[in-house]
């Protein structure tokens, strides 16, 4: 039996993750989710592509790494190939929990882990009679969010979204309404909204790495990824803001694992990103204009990094020079006086405010390669191999063969 990766483009976390594997000597084989035919009938089974069969590989694999791109696409693959009996990583239950930004939070309220206050609402802003009316729920829905949050910031979101998109800052009950008024349900929002008050969290949040392995507890990576910036509320990194190592004390760690366990629950194997704020309000220790200058000094750095990452000829062509290029760039950057500096002031906030970090959300497919790898010193790849082999062998097969 082997191990499998799924997905329909190779990213570059899917080339990262077959260098790692072969530099672990992990046969990893490839199943595609994208133009095949996935056939049942009476006796019959086939999962084709148009020119190659791969009805034998999805026999011959126990765990698939589940590496589609979108949420959707991910939740059907790991339904369908937990459905053939593979184990998924991860598998279908926490893709479940990650899916929703509420459902996440329900379950780290649950076990009393700190969350930013957080309201569902499941109304859409403009119903539609049959006769055509539009009616205007708008009013309505920004009473309950200030109500419950109050009149103050709200942030609003998407419950299904990435990257930042769509997520709102409203300061003023106007700004509220007219973002509300100009929303329509889609297929990351649903039904309804996702409001939360707004965290005082300085100009930086957390990415923080934990994993499980078969037969072990979870284990949290003690770096952390922190993305910083003040150019927006919005920190995260696909919106350019830079990042930082910092290294988490204990009290962070230990919840960290808590929350991992609240969305891995009774699986056995799973690799999660925990999105982290830390609630800073006054204690902004050092003037914003040190760290603006700090950042600032970093731009032609991170400039270079960027002009690598845009190489897609060089990525393609080589994976592995380009990758050694990516490293040297983020080196460069990483050993630049005003990269400690920032650094610095984000592991002495981090330290001094770690009774107060809320979590916020679970990412079931994080990018890696890039910065999580170099900067956090933190190879996704590795633990998500080592969680698949940790379940090769296991009698859970047995139970769900597919030609029984
Ligand atoms: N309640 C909040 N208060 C303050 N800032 C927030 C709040 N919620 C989110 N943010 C900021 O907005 C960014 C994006 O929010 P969030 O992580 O919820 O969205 P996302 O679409 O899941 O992004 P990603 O896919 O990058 O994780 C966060 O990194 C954080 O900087
Ligand atoms: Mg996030």
């Amino acid at each position: 039996m082997s191990i499998a990766i799924l997905y329909e483009y190779p990213e570059t976390d899917e080339m990262g993750i077959r260098q790692t594997a072969r530099e672990m000597g992990i046969d990893l084989t490839y199943i595609p989710f994208r133009k095949i035919s996935v056939l049942i009938g009476n006796e019959s089974f086939g999962f084709a592509g148009p020119s190659k069969d791969f009805r034998e590989i999805i026999e011959g694999v126990n765990c698939v790494l589940n590496r589609t791109q979108s949420k959707n696409r991910r939740l059907y693959a790991a339904s369908i190939m937990e459905g053939f009996g593979k184990y998924v990583i991860n598998p279908l239950d926490v893709e479940t929990l990650c899916f929703s930004k509420f459902r996440t939070l329900v379950e780290f309220w649950k076990r009393k882990i700190p969350i930013p206050k957080t309201v569902f609402i499941p109304c859409d802003v403009h119903d539609r009679t049959l006769r055509g009316v539009t009616i205007h729920n708008e009013e309505t829905i920004a009473d309950l969010m200030q109500r419950d949050l109050g009149t103050g910031s709200i942030v609003v979101k998407p419950d299904a979204g990435t990257h930042g998109n769509e997520v709102r800052l409203a300061k003023t009950r106007e700004a509220l309404i007219k973002y509300l008024d100009g929303t329509e349900p889609s297929i990351i929002n649903p039904v309804g909204f996702v409001a939360q008050e707004f965290v005082e969290k300085w100009f930086y949040d957390l990415r923080i790495r934990v994993a499980k392995e078969r037969g072990t507890p979870p284990h949290c990576y003690t770096t952390a990824l922190a993305r910083a910036g003040f150019k927006d509320f919005r920190t995260n990194t696909y919106l350019g803001n830079m990042v930082f190592g910092v290294e988490l004390p204990p009290e962070v760690e230990r919840a960290a694992v808590r929350a991992g366990e609240a969305i891995g629950r009774e699986t056995e194997a799973w690799v999660i990103a925990l999105d982290a704020m830390l609630n800073v309000g006054e204690d902004r220790f050092i003037d914003d204009g040190y760290i603006k200058s700090g950042l600032e000094d970093l731009v032609p750095y991170f400039d270079k990094v960027k002009e690598v990452k845009q190489d897609d000829t060089g990525k393609n062509r080589n994976f592995a020079a380009w990758s050694k290029r990516l490293e040297e760039a983020y080196g460069n950057y990483m050993n630049a006086e005003a990269y400690g500096r920032v650094q610095d002031v984000i592991t002495q906030s981090v330290a001094r405010g770690r009774d107060r970090v809320l979590f916020h959300e679970a990412n079931s497919c994080p990018e890696f390669w890039e910065q999580t790898r170099i900067i956090a010193g933190v190879n996704v790849a590795v633990p998500l191999l080592k969680c698949a082999k940790s379940v090769e062998g296991w009698s859970y097969y047995q139970k769900l063969k597919l030609n029984e």
